[in-house]
């Protein structure tokens, strides 16, 4: 037997048996006579004894351990007279009598511990022992605790599991395919799916009422954080329900896997339409661990002077409380992180209510005391807090105001990783406008249904129509959305043609499903949830990469395989595709 036991297991219970532990050697240290191996596996960390008095060859074979070296250790688990508190196992240690070497270990290009001294680069070209850390593998096995509870969960509401295909034709959903060329048809490309949304539709045509897939989705898009170019969904699609039985359905089975993966019980997930999204925090994905929400302040800081003001569309701000004791750098700090130019505010305007009941203002040239009190008494704020108000295009501003309260929130300690916010945005816009194409464009995908109410807006004023769409929100990240789809081939069609989308286009990519529509298409619904953006956010970071065994960089390469990578003369040949790439690169 290799082990009798892992390397998290032992406790006091055990001391005085003979046991046998498999690991990597994490270090060893010398001390007194004695050689001390750290033995590390996925469960943990077991020190093992050597003593120089008991074995002294034993002792030197172990003083000769390399870190990373592969060993079996036999021996009697015994008491420590001097205990780890910080090791689930710290009250014991193993005195070894038997060791053996599996396998040597070159010394690894950095220290396999959670407080690593490699940089992203290396470890990602060795992830096989970026791997090995026990940060790492507790996100890994975070991971797959949540697949399992997803699976538990909706196995548990009759959901069945279905795979649908890679090699499919373009499923819009906005980013840019990866194409696949095909040998056997030259000149012609599958394209990966960037979701099997018309794959789950075409299975609620077929009957299965209730479908669901952890399933891995692939999107050429420029790549951020929370990005990967392939990354995991927990795919989901009903029939015969309307919104509200989605939102119920998949707020239990958030409630599901809060439950059983961190034992937190959440409450009833609060909802918020999209407008009142944009208004209140300006991002249809708001952060609500903390309030701060906005206030607009046109009719009590317009027309009094202040040119900055009276030309803009939208004048907004924000009550931070308690932080009118901020420094002049600090203000200073504000002004340009808003000034900078991903966030491109053209200022910031800030007013100090001081302890005394006056105010102090960077505009204090334009406003008097009264005037400044109307913005307070209007924002709520009390003597102490400090107002920030940016002004301009209403939608930029509000933009650019979201990102200072994310700023002020982080701040001020008011976004905890573990303190978990659920939100529901509804009614989303149907379509948006795409400036550089100068047309509408899906804001969801193209199979999302109009709320009926506004039908009739369709054609007069598109922008103004609402979808059955809704995200599920945590923490200020999208996580999941979904919505409920056409089902009549008549208003899909109608749809294509708002999107600009010719007939023939719209039946040479849709008729498939357009055709089947036609053949008694049941009311369906459904949603998608970022699988690696929901394990990630449980595991409390920010990148999603930490959570996927073998992710890609920020260029979307896998340096470890090196991939993308040139493929031979001959493959270009038998796919029928010409090299733009001069084949032999002169030296
Ligand atoms: P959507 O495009 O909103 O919807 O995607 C669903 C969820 O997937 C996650 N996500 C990503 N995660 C990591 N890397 C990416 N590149 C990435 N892109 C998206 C987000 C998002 O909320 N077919 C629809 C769902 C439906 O209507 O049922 C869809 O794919 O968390």
């Amino acid at each position: 037997m290799y082990r009798t036991h892992n390397c998290g297991e032992l406790r006091m219970e055990h001391a005085e048996q003979q046991v046998n532990l498999a690991g990597w050697v994490q270090r060893t240290r010398e001390f007194g006579g004695m050689t001390f191996v750290d033995l590390r596996d996925r469960y943990g960390i077991t020190q093992l004894v050597f003593n120089q008095e008991t074995d002294k060859e034993l002792c030197d074979r172990a003083g000769k351990l390399g870190r990373e070296f592969v060993i079996q250790a036999k021996g009697k688990v015994m008491e420590r007279s001097n205990k780890n508190p910080n090791l689930p196992t710290g009250d014991v240690e193993l005195i070894v009598s038997e060791l053996n070497i599996l396998n040597a270990s070159k010394t690894p290009p950095f220290t396999v511990e959670d407080d690593t001294d490699g940089g992203e680069d290396v470890r990602m070209k060795y992830r096989f022992l970026d791997l090995r850390r026990p940060q790492v593998q507790q996100n890994i096995m975070l991971r797959h605790r949540i697949a399992q509870e997803v699976r538990k969960y909706l196995d548990s509401q009759g959901f069945l599991e279905i795979e649908t295909p890679y090699l499919i034709r373009s499923t819009p959903e906005g980013a840019r395919d990866f194409v696949v060329p095909s040998r056997m048809n030259p000149g012609q490309f599958y394209a990966l799916p960037q979701s099997p949304q018309t794959f789950k539709q075409l299975l609620m045509v077929a009957g299965y009422d209730r479908y669901f897939q952890i399933v891995r989705c692939f999107r050429d898009e420029d790549l951020r954080a929370d990005r990967q170019p392939e990354f995991t969904q927990i795919d989901c699609e009903m029939t015969f329900v309307e919104q509200e039985d989605i939102l119920n359905t998949f707020e239990n089975m958030m409630r599901h896997i809060m439950k059983y993966v961190h034992n937190i019980e959440i409450d009833k997930v609060p909802r918020m339409t999209y407008a009142d999204a944009m208004r209140l925090y300006g991002s249809d994905k708001p952060d609500i661990r903390f309030g701060m929400t906005f206030v607009e302040l046109n009719d009590v800081a317009q027309n009094q002077g202040f040119k900055v003001f009276d030309d803009a569309e939208l004048v907004v701000g924000i009550c931070a409380e308690g932080c009118a004791s901020y420094t002049r750098k600090q203000l200073d700090g504000l002004t340009d992180f808003v000034k900078r130019p991903q966030i491109g505010a053209k200022g910031l305007v800030y007013v100090k209510c001081n302890e005394d009941g006056t105010f102090k203002s960077s505009v204090d040239k334009f406003f008097n005391q009264e005037q400044l009190k109307t913005w307070a008494d209007k924002m709520g704020a009390k003597a102490g807090d400090l107002l920030l108000v940016i002004s301009g295009v209403k939608e930029k501003a509000r933009k650019q105001l979201n990102e200072l309260r994310l700023e002020i929130g982080n701040q001020l300690g008011l976004r905890k990783k573990d303190d978990y916010k659920f939100l529901w945005v509804l009614d989303f816009p149907l379509l948006e406008w795409a400036e550089e194409d100068e047309r509408w464009v899906a804001r969801h995908h193209p199979f999302t249904s109009p709320k009926a109410e506004d039908f009739d807006k369709m054609d007069t004023d598109p922008g103004e129509v609402r979808a059955n769409a809704y995200d599920m929100v945590l923490n200020g990240t999208e996580i999941g959305g979904g919505s409920v789809r056409i089902h009549d081939r008549g208003l899909q069609e109608r749809v294509f043609e708002l999107l600009g989308m010719p007939e023939e286009e719209s039946v040479e990519k849709f008729g498939f499903l357009m055709g089947a529509f036609e053949y008694g298409a049941p009311p369906h619904a459904g949603l998608a949830f970022g699988f690696d953006r929901l394990c990630s956010l449980l595991g409390g970071a920010d990148a999603i990469r930490d959570f996927i065994a073998f992710p890609k960089n920020n260029s979307g390469r896998d340096v470890m395989i090196d991939a993308p990578s040139k493929i031979d003369a001959i493959q270009y040949e038998e796919l029928c595709i010409k090299s733009v790439v001069p084949e032999k690169e002169e030296v």
